[in-house]
């Protein structure tokens, strides 16, 4: 596996430096665009990692993966009635489909459907942001996990577009608690910080049927698990999801902070972190070491 890892490497290094780091979030404009890591879990929970696999980054929209983990967990197939399984084909961060289809955000993963996840979290949990960050301790055995209050501050700050798109959804009667606590959570759960190898862990139950070795926990039941992965593999990209499945076939979710998981179902889960990203807002190696990977083990789950 390391030899995978180190080849990986090799092929991607010479794009260091190409992309963008975040910097609508201004507390993440300052990370450094040079550095990179991969850690890989199999299925019996052993780690091989390279570079910056346990430098903590900031996991942005790979937190809607866990909280949706928590919804399903406390909600019944009826949830799905207020958020669709549909790619959206749209940026993350896009307004235009909610007014045409009636605050009913095409899929738990762009803005919209995550605000709605958390929504769903905020009236079952007295600590939403407490209950995610202890879930994700859990899920990857380690209690040092902490979100990071300039971040989320700073994302209050600018909270304009998410709070449009809450309160559209208000207005649909789709938006049950306050708009402003609802961020809060949402905010919070994108800051928290994790390394390649805590995300890695984190997310083995998706390539284990549900099961997370780490938590000894089955965190959700073989068919929901099935449901994540498909909908990583159709909107876990955004409007790259396309291209992604094209080149790398594998369910995949990306955060702004330039983390990127992907799911190996049955074998193993990876994350990749190298904080500049391409065009749509996805690390641009972390795109690029995936689509390495998939070519290596010559596995795809098309
Ligand atoms: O809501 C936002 O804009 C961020 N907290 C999360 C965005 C994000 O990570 C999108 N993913 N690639």
């Amino acid at each position: 596996m390391l030899e995978l890892l180190e080849a990986i490497f090799d092929e991607v290094k010479p794009m260091l430096g190409e992309g963008k780091v975040a910097d609508y979030i201004p507390a993440l404009a300052s990370v450094d665009p040079h550095q990179f890591g991969i850690a890989i879990c199999d299925i019996e929970g052993h780690i091989t990692s390279i570079g910056d696999a346990d430098v903590p980054f900031s996991i942005q929209s790979i937190s809607k993966v866990f909280n949706l983990v928590l919804a399903m967990n406390h909600y019944g197939e009826g949830m799905w009635e207020r958020v669709g399984c549909e790619p959206s084909g749209l940026p993350f961060n896009s307004l235009v489909q909610l007014e045409y289809e009636d605050g009913i955000p095409r899929n738990p993963f762009i803005n919209a459907g995550a605000l709605v996840v958390s929504d769903m979290t905020q009236s079952r949990f007295a600590s939403p942001h407490i209950g995610m960050r202890d879930f994700v301790r859990r899920l990857s055995c380690n209690d040092n996990i902490f979100a990071n209050k300039v971040v989320a501050d700073s994302e209050f700050e600018h909270r304009a577009r998410n709070a449009a798109m809450a309160y559209l959804m208000k207005a649909y009667n789709n938006f049950e608690n306050e708009v402003e606590d609802v961020l809060h959570s949402y905010f919070n759960n994108c800051a928290l910080e994790m390394s390649c190898v805590d995300l890695a862990r984190a997310t083995n139950f998706l390539a284990n049927r549900g099961y997370s070795k780490c938590a000894d926990e089955q965190v959700l039941s073989p068919d929901q698990n099935r449901q994540v992965n498909a909908l990583l593999a159709t909107s876990g990209m955004y409007d790259e999801a396309g291209s992604f499945a094209f080149k790398v076939g594998l369910p995949g979710k990306s955060g702004v902070g330039g983390g990127v998981i992907a799911v190996v179902p049955g074998r193993f889960s990876i994350c990749v972190f190298s904080p500049a990203l391409n065009a749509v807002g996805n690390s641009h190696l972390g795109v690029a070491a995936l689509t390495s990977l998939s070519k290596r083990i010559n596995w795809s789950v098309y």
